[in-house]
């Protein structure tokens, strides 16, 4: 084998930037230049089960940790806090009773709810001359549903001539997918279902039925139409 290549200009000062960098490192304590993260863990929940707001590359020595439920770090929003002296652990207004902080920030919420979603405010407070601080969001995010559903409107008399409007609602999240069957035939997907002019073979049994895709949950409800026939009694009487 023939000599080796004369390094290039770039792998040269790639070099020595390295030696400088370790240098450095020898003698100064550089700030962590990590960011602070917040990860769920497990990243999918559901309704029921517990959920940890894990905090990553937390910087060394510093005196406490403040969580917020929402963007604000008000106290109306404060929910719990960490003081590192002391190992203390103070609650504010927006504590649930289903919060633990860890001495490392992490932030475990147990049994979560609905109302328990959103945006989580992480406010760390850091020593030195003067106070420095940093705060993180977190949105977490919570996979429910769908509920039972409700068809509007959920009277069920129609006369022959009228329209059929009916609406179907239900809540999940992420959004359900909505279809709609006649007697146990699928008729159309979408939330709302629209006939217009019934007649007498419209009445049967309609149902909704709600999916969602994240926590794979489907369910129905259904109701039954019954169309009369045109009101014969109403015209004569205006006739008269
Ligand atoms: C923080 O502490 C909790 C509880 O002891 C633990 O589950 C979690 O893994 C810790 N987080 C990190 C980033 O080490
Ligand atoms: C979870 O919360 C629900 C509703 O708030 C409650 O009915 C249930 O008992 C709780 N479960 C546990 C294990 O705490
Ligand atoms: C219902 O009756 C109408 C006429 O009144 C007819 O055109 C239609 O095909 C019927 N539909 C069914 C499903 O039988």
């Amino acid at each position: 084998m023939g000599p080796l290549p004369a390094p290039s200009c770039t792998q040269r000062i790639t070099w020595k930037g390295l030696l400088l960098t370790a240098s450095l490192l020898n003698f100064w304590n550089p700030p962590t230049t990590a960011e602070v993260t917040i990860e769920a863990q497990p990243p999918k929940v559901s309704e029921g089960k517990d959920v940890l707001l894990l905090v990553h590359n937390l910087p060394q020595n510093l005196p406490g940790y403040f969580w917020y439920k929402g963007e604000m770090t008000d106290l109306y929003h404060y929910i719990i806090s960490y003081i590192v002296d002391g190992k203390i652990i103070i609650y504010g207004p927006a504590y649930s009773g289903r919060e633990t902080v860890y001495s490392n920030a992490s932030l475990l919420i147990q049994n979560v709810t609905r109302k328990d979603a959103g945006t989580y405010t992480l406010h760390i407070i850091k020593r030195g001359d003067e106070t420095r601080e940093e705060i993180r969001h977190f949105t977490f995010t919570l996979y429910y549903g769908p509920d039972l559903p409700r068809i509007y409107p959920s009277f069920t008399y129609y006369r022959s001539g009228e329209n059929l409007d009916l609406s179907c609602f239900t809540e999940s999240n992420p959004p359900a997918e909505y279809f709609w069957t006649i007697n146990g035939k699928f008729q159309q997907s979408g939330q709302k279902l629209f006939i217009p002019q019934i007649t007498r073979n419209h009445s049967g049994l309609y149902a909704c039925s709600v999916h969602n895709s994240a926590t794979g949950k489907e369910i129905s409800k259904s109701m039954t139409v019954k169309v009369s026939g045109p009101c014969h009694g109403d015209l004569t009487e205006s006739q008269s």
